[in-house]
């Protein structure tokens, strides 16, 4: 795929003078993925609802518009994007989107901090189509390659935590694969304190360390109960914790504070989660939070981000988003710090 990326050997003047080190990139300041030396955006982009909505595969952004984000996202710094093979009904179609960003855009491959997921079945319905054995691994990460158009996934995740499979063998595949330069780190999602536990004591070397630990975590509802205690596992063993769905599917927004202004395409309404922002004691938190917000010169949803990512242990957040004005905002947030008392007085709302 890197046919056309820049060649080494051809002098390059809009190169010249690039500095020695830099914590950040076109003004979004970076973060340490877990203990490493690799470094994500504060703020990524999620990428769960790109795909081809005309062929009824369940995504909400199509390619034409999923092309754009993804230009802007660059030029906003937002380059650690997140996706996974199974997105939209199991279609591959967030990779196929990114992958034809990727095959257009060969110079801007080592700009993007690329990650995907596997576990799940994709392309076939047999026992040995899914989870984490060695075979299975392989073959989604060729399968994934493939879609996305690149030599090498930046960070893969394993999507869930396989009861049956060794984990020896599945971090031996882990091994391999970065030995073979098609991925270069390893996390795991959707793990429980105890999965991560597990994982740990049978790490090989450097190499399957898990540098990242993504799960659901929102301001309003913090981790879910089944997951309780991974963000402060991930703070004290130098393990990122990325958060999914850290606007809570978009609650922590303005756009839910008036249920009666709700409607089809607001994404809580057309999955159905109503009673989210038609609770009350929900709305009124919502309310007050905004409320700082605004004296802060702040959106709802900024204020969240930028709450969460002075979490211990936090690591980037990954909000999804359907416009380039939604992206421009998240963006914005990486860059924001919230000093004490403005944490306080966050915290005492959400208490
Ligand atoms: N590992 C896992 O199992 C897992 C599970 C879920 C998600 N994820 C990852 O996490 C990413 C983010 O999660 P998510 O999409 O579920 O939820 P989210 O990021 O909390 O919410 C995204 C939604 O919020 C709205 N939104 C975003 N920015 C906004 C802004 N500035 N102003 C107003 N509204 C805004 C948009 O809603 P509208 O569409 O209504 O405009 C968008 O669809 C996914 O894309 C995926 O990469 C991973």
């Amino acid at each position: 795929m890197n046919g056309s990326a820049p060649n080494p050997l051809t002098p390059n003047p809009a190169l010249y003078r690039v500095p020695f080190t830099t914590d950040d990139f076109n003004g979004m300041p970076y973060r340490q993925l877990g203990s490493s030396g690799f470094k994500v955006s504060n703020v990524g982009l999620g990428t769960w609802k790109i795909g081809y909505p005309e062929t009824g595969d369940d995504s909400r952004i199509g390619r034409v518009e999923a092309l754009k984000l993804l230009d802007r996202a660059v030029e906003l710094g937002v380059t650690f994007w997140d996706t996974a093979n199974r997105y939209n009904e199991a279609s591959g179609n967030s990779e196929r989107v990114i992958g034809e960003w990727f095959r257009t855009h060969p110079d801007q491959r080592r700009n993007v901090v690329l990650a995907t997921k596997i576990f799940g079945g994709m392309d076939g319905r047999t026992p040995n189509h899914s989870r984490l054995s060695r075979g299975a691994i392989l073959d989604a990460v060729y399968a994934s390659l493939k879609r996305l158009q690149l030599d090498y996934i930046d960070l893969l995740y394993f999507h869930r935590f396989d009861p049956i499979t060794p984990v020896e063998e599945s971090l031996a595949a882990i091994e391999d694969l970065v030995q073979r330069d098609l991925v270069r780190y390893f996390a795991v999602s959707n793990f429980t304190v105890d999965q991560l536990k597990i994982y740990r004591a049978a790490e090989i070397s450097v190499r399957s360390r898990i540098v990242a630990v993504q799960n659901k975590y929102d301001i309003l509802n913090g981790e879910s109960a089944e997951h309780q205690g991974v963000l402060a596992y991930a703070a004290a063993h130098g393990i990122s914790f990325v958060a999914y769905s850290p606007l809570a599917m978009g609650l922590l927004t303005e756009r839910y504070l008036d249920p009666a202004k709700v409607g089809p395409g607001d994404r809580l309404y057309d999955q159905g989660m109503h009673d989210q922002y038609r609770n009350e004691a929900v709305r009124t938190k919502l309310e007050k939070l905004t409320q700082l917000a605004a004296g802060w010169g702040l959106s709802l949803s900024q204020l969240a981000l930028a709450y969460m990512l002075d979490l211990p242990g936090m690591g980037p957040v990954i909000p999804s988003a359907t416009k380039i004005s939604q992206l421009e905002s998240n963006a914005a947030a990486g860059r924001i710090k919230l000093d004490t008392a403005q944490k306080t007085a966050v915290l005492s709302i959400l208490q």
